[in-house]
């Protein structure tokens, strides 16, 4: 499959596979082991976070290393830190909030964007750049699939992606909620595995959250 690149073309991936994996590395090996795990069981979109100093490395490194795999950058928070993100060839970042300056640098960009919102006023600023696509974040405390449903009735274009607390076993009853396109978590790829270097337990996880999402 050509790796998405409009967001268009990332919406439909994650529509499909429906679990995005949220990916805290700092090691480029280690990285791309840990993507390819994901990848090989299904989990063919992934978020590395700009939370570790070499993040900026490792998000370039993973895009040039796993070319199958659709790679965007979150926790962006910065118009700096966007800007850093598109010299990676990252597919599309991620922010966990939003504020009106990096709203209008992201839509200048041209950067595939997906925004965090926590509620509705968050979720107006968004659809004033153009976003209608967004993270809910920290889901599990701004009311996950309850709030979803309720914002989707004054926003009924929106679709949301629930990330915050979700578990594999959360997932299924997420995934019904009709406005939620997909969850994201870091739960298949937790940081003690990923210094162990055990990408069995690994990719035992990432099918598990394949399956959550079917
Ligand atoms: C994020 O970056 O969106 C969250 O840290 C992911 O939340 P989780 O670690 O609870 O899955």
């Amino acid at each position: 499959m050509t790796n998405p690149t409009t967001l268009k073309q990332i919406v439909a991936q994650l529509s499909q596979i429906r679990v995005l994996p949220i990916l805290v590395a700092d090691d480029v090996q280690k990285a791309i082991r840990t993507v390819a795990a994901l990848a090989e069981n299904g989990l063919t979109a992934v978020e590395i976070t700009l939370r570790t100093p070499n993040a900026l490395k490792v998000l370039a490194e993973v895009v040039k290393a796993c070319p199958d795999v659709c790679v965007g950058a979150g926790t962006i928070l910065t118009g700096e830190q966007l800007r850093a993100v598109q010299d990676t060839g990252a597919a599309f970042g991620i922010s966990p909030g939003i504020t009106p300056l990096l709203a209008r640098l992201a839509a200048d960009s041209g950067l595939p964007y997906f925004p965090g919102v926590g509620g509705a006023s968050d979720l107006m600023l968004a659809l004033e750049h153009g976003f209608n696509t967004v993270k809910l974040f920290p889901s599990d405390l701004v009311g996950s699939t309850k709030m979803a449903k309720a914002l989707g009735g004054p926003f009924p274009d929106v679709k949301f992606c629930l990330t915050g607390g979700v578990t594999v076993e959360s997932t299924p009853q997420l995934l019904q909620q009709s406005n939620v396109l997909c969850v994201g978590g870091s739960w298949m790829c937790p940081a003690a595995l990923i210094e162990a270097g055990d990408w069995d337990a690994i990719g035992k996880l990432a099918a598990a959250a394949a399956a959550a999402g079917k």
